[in-house]
């Protein structure tokens, strides 16, 4: 099969052919129809964070992906050949990718597959953040940082549809796309320090930037309050001073988690935003696209601030021919 391929730390994308993967008695091939690109992607491949996040060289990128299943493992009952479906499972950079059922979910059938590709790593992210960590309920009110972004977006819709109240920390321009998704205020990050403009404190702030945009961040929140991030480390001091809870989290996906987001897409109650769709070919291309929120990363330069705000909402995807 055909595939993309980083061989050595920092080196390019190579695009060639490798062994298509063998399944085992608990897998199933799936032949990708899409996937996505991810920061992940590209800071594994740069080994800068090898430490905590290794991979074996050669490697394939790709953690996400839809596809068509091809040939189920003898142990898998609940899934059969052309079975449209949507996970999560690493090398998705690919024709071909062995996953396991415990991470995949039927592809809603209103979603194509370049959008089913674009939510399984963000969406889960979203719903783990603010429901199984943060413990959002209905009537509370969530800060998210960075809700114009790929997780963020989804964050905004889960938070918004379980009936709180939504509050994005984003760029003024995106003020109207967060309205749209269910936000009912947006602080623009480059006015004004957030927790100057923001009156209320609230229950729960969902950090997807980091840095001191988390420090701020404890001057908010209500006492009992969380501190869920998806980018860094709690300071367990400040939670402890501040008299909050804090905890990153790392995606730990799921089959019934991505079933549940695959029935609030089907119902209509979220959307799956694609920014751009590329050819698996043109998989270096993508990676470009999203350097200009990871400087440094994988020899990537940062571009121009206009470009990023130029760039479409959501995610980057890449289709298999
Ligand atoms: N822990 C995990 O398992 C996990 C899983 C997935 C993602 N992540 C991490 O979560 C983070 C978000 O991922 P993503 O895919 O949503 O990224 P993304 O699509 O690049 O979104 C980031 C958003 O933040 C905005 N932004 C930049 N600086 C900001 C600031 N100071 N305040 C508020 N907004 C700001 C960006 O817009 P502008 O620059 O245009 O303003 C952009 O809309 C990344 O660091 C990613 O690596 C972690």
């Amino acid at each position: 099969m055909k595939a993309v391929r980083v061989l050595e730390y920092g080196g390019p994308l190579v695009w060639g052919d490798v062994p298509t993967p063998t399944i085992a008695r608990d897998e199933m091939l799936v032949k990708i129809k899409s996937t996505a690109v991810n920061h992940v992607d590209l800071v594994k491949a740069a080994g800068t964070a090898r430490q905590v996040l290794p991979i074996d060289l050669p490697w394939i990128p790709g953690h996400e992906f839809s596809g068509v299943v091809e040939q189920i493992g003898s142990d898998v009952a609940a899934y059969a050949a052309g079975d449209a479906v949507f996970g999560t499972g690493t090398g998705a950079y690919a024709e071909y990718l062995a996953v396991k059922p415990a991470l995949t979910t039927r592809k809603p059938s209103n979603l194509s597959f370049e959008e089913a590709a674009s939510v399984p790593v963000a969406a889960q992210t979203a719903w783990q953040g603010i429901f199984t960590q943060g413990r959002l309920e209905k009537g509370q009110t969530i800060l998210i940082h960075g809700g114009a972004g790929a997780v963020g977006a989804y964050a905004v819709q889960l938070a918004s549809h379980a009936g709180a109240t939504v509050i994005a920390t984003a760029r003024s321009d995106d003020e109207a796309y967060l309205g749209s998704i269910g936000a009912s205020r947006v602080i623009d990050y480059r006015k004004a320090p957030f927790e100057q403009v923001l009156r209320e404190k609230v229950d729960l702030v969902f950090d997807l930037i980091g840095g001191d945009t988390q420090k701020r961040s404890f001057l908010v929140l209500k006492e009992g309050g969380h501190l869920v991030s998806a980018t860094q480390p709690v300071s367990q001091e400040e939670t402890a001073r501040h008299r909050v809870s804090g905890a990153m989290i790392r995606l730990a996906p799921s089959a019934d988690m991505l079933g549940r987001i695959a029935r609030l897409l089907e119902e209509g109650a979220m959307r799956a935003d694609v920014a751009t769709v590329y050819a698996l070919q043109d998989a270096a291309q993508a990676w470009k696209d999203i350097a200009a929120n990871l400087p440094g990363v994988h020899g990537m330069l940062p571009s121009a601030q206009d470009a990023a705000r130029r760039r479409p909402h959501g995610k980057i995807v890449a289709r298999v021919a």
